[in-house]
């Protein structure tokens, strides 16, 4: 029987059972945080489980993607070595909803093996949670499995719970004891039944796991495991599809199977057409590319692309693992990309999504292929050299430093490593390349951005800046390198260097405007820069990432400036001596820049002036600067002489060193001596806001602004929220002011009437407690809550009550939002033996409070709500002993 008949053989027999048939979701689970990947069938209906989610149905069969490479749920380094392992596999399922449980959970099971696929009953097995006595029966009494063949297996076994007959998805969400069943393949391969100490082996496979799902496992208010029962018991199974084969079709491995037959003859094809020579059709690495390629293609269909980390870094493992096998039978070009075709052919009808996205995925895997075929070679060469000198001192465990700079230079993840160690019989120290991992993140943030540039030996000529004119220098040649702070003659990928070219379009940070950003790059070589800054005077570093390839001092290679971060930058820029100048003219000529910083986001300009602005004032000087953005107006720079730029009355900036020759700027009716970029044009800034303005020391304000394409966003945003408001309130938005104020004004009557209406409710209240008042050796006690009553209330009914009492000792109590207020009230006869602070503190100290006042009026607060009555009962007594 082919996989794809088992596939729909199972979906049929559950249908034919009342199961909805319900498609496979995709292995990216889109809203579940907990879950880096689908695991289970059981995934898309946990909420259904939990009770979240109702269904117009309560049973269900799916045919689910799955992907067990990383989380609770990690096969991947068994990928290869085992008959039955995969990081992509398909898993069939049946799942009830508070419908059936146990019983005919194991029935159907019981009867699609045994009936419909027809397999031996003598040779299957079942497995059931230690404590599981029911099912258990069912399988002993019911179905008739023979005792011996009926294994108990407990939990807390370690790491290998997914045998351990107790299924979790995860650290949290629905879990349950479960049963599955072993199809044992005879004595000619090796392994022990269930539960046995070499049950690890391939003979007796596990093909069916039915999981009566009872608990939700989630983490309490304390931070500890808790299980809640679900609100009905349900059934969660999973059988995989692969495996079942492999029984129906009695084959050797998974990997033998009608589905991966020409998987593994196109991996075979591909590795030997890239180098490989006489390849074994059986080898363990071609079954890691067969799976692995199941494995990237489906996440990358799903959305996934390589990354750094969370699920990007997963399908980065595994197509650089893939890779590495490929590499370890002779591959010395891209191989892996070419099996897409393969696999789609495979499975595309199945899962069209492979034959919709057969083009990206080609192309994402093989620019990942490409990027690591430019570092394996070396890496495996370092790992090779270091395997020799660790056999040598007859050592076991790989250096985790080395591990760490495979993983850093080379692009080593830490399992591709572990997994060349393991063919060897060796291992890997992990916590060794942890710390190291560790003091690389911590040395990066001690560094700050790039300050190792300063200080750099440099005697070559000067940067030739061309940046006023292009953003492009084409050929421009690399005058000196740098790694760690010293000069080198060649970077290489993934090396961190600082490049000096003899010419570049890229400006390098100063006057307050930051560096630029952007590419380097020829034939063979590019180079991220994250900043340009000034390593000397006229000498600029541009900072970043060799990304491929390699770039020699000598070479001739490409400036790119990221033209959309530098117009940002530009008219953020631009707009700051704008605003300089409008500045002067609302506030005085007393305004001078004290400071400024200029980025792709905003500009921040510090400047000398003793009050806040107001209002009116900023929107001043967005209205000039506004103004001057619509004439348009060219820019001009021209250099002269320091004296003769004096002459043309620009401003300078007090304390600013200049050199001889300067540059004048005049930005609409700005003058400036500056050295930066600016727009061309006046109108190029856009639209220009101010966001933020405040002190930063005494006389020094602080005036955040935008422009361009930040300005237009920041005040759509505004406008976004205004328009919230009014709809709200209700009101078109120029009305917003004055309803809102009506509003307010309406709010604050209705307090007024609120607290009137309560003074009112005590009183009433107050009247009909009169009667509660007891009579204690001639004098009246009366303690008691006031139901919603605030101090004013409390203490107003204390006055009002001791009245009336004549001689008397009142408390009244009152609880808002758990707070519990207190009033005590003694008429005047009675003060010399019974103060009303006391009182007042013998209930407060009881609900966790304290207060005091007059002897015949204090008041207190207190926490502890659950503690009033009490306390209150305890008042009468308290004044009785006071009395005698
Ligand atoms: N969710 C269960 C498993 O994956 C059926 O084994």
């Amino acid at each position: 029987m082919k996989a794809a008949d088992i596939r729909s053989t199972f979906l049929n027999y559950f249908e034919s059972k009342g199961h909805q048939i319900v498609a496979s979701s995709p292995v990216v689970p889109g809203d579940d945080p907990t879950l880096l990947f689908t695991n289970a069938g059981m995934n898309q209906f946990k909420d259904v489980f939990l009770g979240f989610d109702k269904r117009p149905y309560s049973r269900a069969a799916t045919a689910q993607k799955c992907i067990r490479a990383g989380g609770k749920h990690n096969d991947l380094e068994n990928v290869g070595y085992t008959a039955r392992h995969h990081t992509f596999f398909e898993m069939l399922g049946n799942f009830s909803f508070g419908d059936y449980f146990k019983q005919d959970a194991i029935k159907y099971a019981w009867e699609l093996l045994t009936e419909v696929f027809k397999l031996p009953a003598d040779k299957l097995w079942a497995t059931v949670y230690a404590e599981d006595d029911e099912a258990y029966e069912i399988w002993t009494k019911e179905i008739g499995l023979p005792a011996e063949r009926v294994v108990r297996i407990g939990d807390n076994k370690g790491a290998r719970y997914a045998s351990d007959n107790f299924w979790m998805m995860g650290d949290t969400g629905p879990c349950g004891p479960c049963s599955e069943i072993f199809y044992d393949f005879g004595p000619s391969i090796a392994g022990g039944p269930p539960g046995s100490p070499d049950e690890d082996g391939d003979r007796y496979t596990e093909v069916w796991n039915n999981v009566f799902m009872q608990f939700n496992r989630r983490i309490d208010e304390n931070g500890n495991y808790v299980m809640d029962p679900l609100p009905k018991p349900s059934v969660d199974t999973g059988m995989g599809l692969e495996r079942l084969a492999r029984v129906l079709q009695n084959v050797a491995t998974n990997y033998d199977i009608d589905l991966f037959v020409n998987l593994m003859a196109a991996a075979k094809r591909e590795v030997e057409a890239a180098g490989g020579q006489d390849v074994d059709k059986d080898s363990p690495s071609l079954k890691a590319i067969a799976d692995h390629i199941r494995a990237c293609s489906f996440t990358i269909a799903d959305g996934v692309v390589p990354s750094n980390e969370g699920r990007g870094y997963v399908l980065r493992r595994i197509a650089r693992r893939a890779i590495r096998h490929g590499y370890k039978l002779g591959a010395r070009t891209p191989f892996f990309y070419k099996l897409v075709d393969a696999l789609t052919a495979e499975m595309g009808k199945a899962y069209p999504e492979l034959v919709a996205k057969q083009r990206r995925v080609t192309e994402v895997l093989k620019q990942e292929e490409e990027r690591f075929f430019l570092t394996i070679a070396n890496g495996m060469e370092i790992l090779e050299a270091a395997l020799v000198t660790l056999a040598q001192a007859g050592g076991k465990v790989l250096d985790g430093e080395l591990a760490f700079k495979l993983h850093d230079t080379y692009g080593f993840p830490l399992d591709l490593t572990a997994d060349v160690l393991r063919e060897r019989g060796l291992a890997v120290d992990e916590a060794g390349f942890n710390a190291a991992m560790n003091r690389q993140r911590e040395q990066a943030r001690a560094a700050g951005k790039f300050k190792m540039a300063q200080g750099l030996e440099y005697s070559g000529v000067p940067t030739d800046f061309k940046g006023y004119e292009k953003i492009w220098v084409e050929d421009a040649k690399v005058a000196a390198l740098y790694v760690d702070g010293s000069p080198v003659e060649v970077i290489r990928a993934g090396d961190d260097a600082v490049v000096v070219l003899e010419a570049t379009p890229f400006y390098a940070e100063s006057g307050g405007q930051c560096g630029d950003a952007g590419w380097l790059m020829n034939g063979q070589a590019g180079f991220n820069v994250d900043d340009t800054f000034k390593i000397q005077a006229d000498v600029f570093g541009h900072h970043g990432r060799v990304i491929e390839g390699e770039i020699r001092v000598g070479d001739t290679i490409d400036a790119r400036v990221n033209g959309n971060r530098r117009s940002a930058v530009t008219r953020n820029h631009s707009a700051t001596h704008l605003m300089h100048k409008a500045l002067r003219e609302v506030l005085g000529n007393h305004v001078q820049q004290k400071g400024s910083q200029v980025d792709a986001e905003k500009t921040r300009f510090d400047f000398a002036h003793n009050a806040p602005l107001t209002d009116e004032e900023i929107r001043k000087v967005e209205q000039i600067v506004n103004r001057e953005v619509l004439t348009n107006a060219e820019t001009q720079a021209r250099v002269m002489g320091i004296e003769d730029a004096q002459k043309t009355g620009a401003m300078m900036l007090f304390g600013e060193k200049y050199g001889d020759s300067v540059r004048v700027l005049d930005i609409g009716s700005s003058r400036e001596l500056c050295g930066g970029t600016h727009v061309a044009r006046t109108g190029d800034i856009g639209f220009f806001k101010i966001v933020m303005e405040g002190g930063v020391a005494a006389g020094v304000r602080r005036v955040e602004a935008v422009s361009g394409e930040n300005a237009t966003n920041y005040v759509l945003a505004r406008d976004a929220a205004l328009g919230e408001v009014a709809s709200v309130l209700k009101a078109p938005i120029s009305e917003v002011p004055a309803k809102l104020a009506q509003t307010l004004e309406h709010v604050r009557s209705l307090e007024k009437e609120i607290a009137a209406l309560k003074g009112k409710l005590a009183s009433s209240q107050g009247d009909a407690l009169l009667e509660q008042a007891v009579d204690v050796n001639g004098i009246k006690v009366l303690a008691a809550l006031l139901d919603g009553a605030d101090v004013p209330a409390l203490r107003e009914a204390v006055d009002k009550l001791r009245d009336k009492l004549g001689s008397a000792a009142v408390v009244m109590a009152a609880v808002n939002e758990g707070k519990v207020s207190l009033i005590a009230g003694v008429t005047a006869d009675l003060t010399a033996k019974v103060k009303a602070g006391d009182l007042v503190n013998f209930v407060a100290q009881q609900v966790g409070g304290k207060g005091g006042g007059r002897p015949d009026m204090a008041q207190a607060g207190g926490t502890d709500a659950a503690a009033l009555p009490a306390a209150l009962a305890g008042v009468q007594a308290w004044v009785a002993s006071k009395l005698a």
